[in-house]
């Protein structure tokens, strides 16, 4: 049987990474960002030169590409090439890169198997965009997190302002509202909920309190129960 896969989708800023680590821990599954991944192509994509826009040449690259997550806990560490990126691709410039690169049909394509990998037993956590529309439609569970892009751009700001950068609220106010239009719009696998997917606002709740609706749906499915959750 195939291992169990838990999609959160959404838009950015939305809450999905702090939730997604923080189940993963808890049921005890492995961890997929698929955001992580499209900002790391952005990045090695930059560094070598490539236009955004050629997709051949974007696929090839991921063909090349020698990387590794290691999510602890709290964060997910990333390396590239041996070398540790985990600052570099939360950069919002990395973001952006990622955005644009993202509407690239073949890209997307070529990195379906990678992230579709990421499913082994006991089970998956996987967020990003189109987790549940286009990579695990078979999910029995898809969550759509949201949230008012004025606390999606408040929460940015205040991740921003804890980690030192030096960041204007009105510029990530505009930077998420041109990635939404561009993730929402774009032709293959545009940011959507999935027509069985549970959708959650998470402007008036806390990250716990949405991991603690997201674990219920979890048990009422049979995907787990108390006894099998870690404190
Ligand atoms: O979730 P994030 O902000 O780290 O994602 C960065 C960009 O990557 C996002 O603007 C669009 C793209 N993305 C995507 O197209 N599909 C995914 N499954 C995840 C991310």
């Amino acid at each position: 049987m195939n291992p169990p896969v838990l999609t959160i989708d959404g838009p950015g800023g939305a809450g999905k990474g702090t939730v997604s680590l923080q189940l993963a821990r808890r049921l005890g599954w492995h961890y997929l960002d698929s955001g992580a991944l499209y900002r790391l192509v952005g990045l090695a994509a930059t560094r070598a030169g490539l236009e955004l826009d050629d997709g051949a040449a974007l696929a090839g690259l991921v063909s090349r590409l020698e990387f590794e997550f290691r999510p602890d806990a709290t964060a997910l560490r990333v390396l590239l090439y041996g070398t540790d990126v985990t600052a570099a691709i939360r950069e919002e410039a990395c973001a952006r890169a990622a955005s644009r690169l993202a509407v690239q049909a073949d890209l997307r394509t070529v990195l379906l198997p990678l992230q579709r990998a990421r499913a082994r037993s006991p089970g998956l956590v996987a967020e990003g965009r189109d987790m549940g529309t286009t990579v695990f439609p078979q999910a029995p569970l898809k969550i759509f997190l949201t949230a008012s892009i004025g606390q999606r751009a408040r929460r940015r700001w205040l991740q921003l302002s804890a980690a030192g950068v030096d960041a204007r609220l009105a510029d990530i106010l505009s930077d998420l509202g041109q990635r939404d239009a561009r993730d929402g719009s774009r032709e293959t696998a545009p940011l959507r909920p999935a027509d069985d997917a549970v959708i959650i606002d998470s402007s008036d709740l806390t990250a716990d309190e949405v991991c603690a609706r997201i674990l219920g749906h979890c048990k009422e499915r049979g995907l787990t129960d108390s006894a099998g959750l870690a404190p």
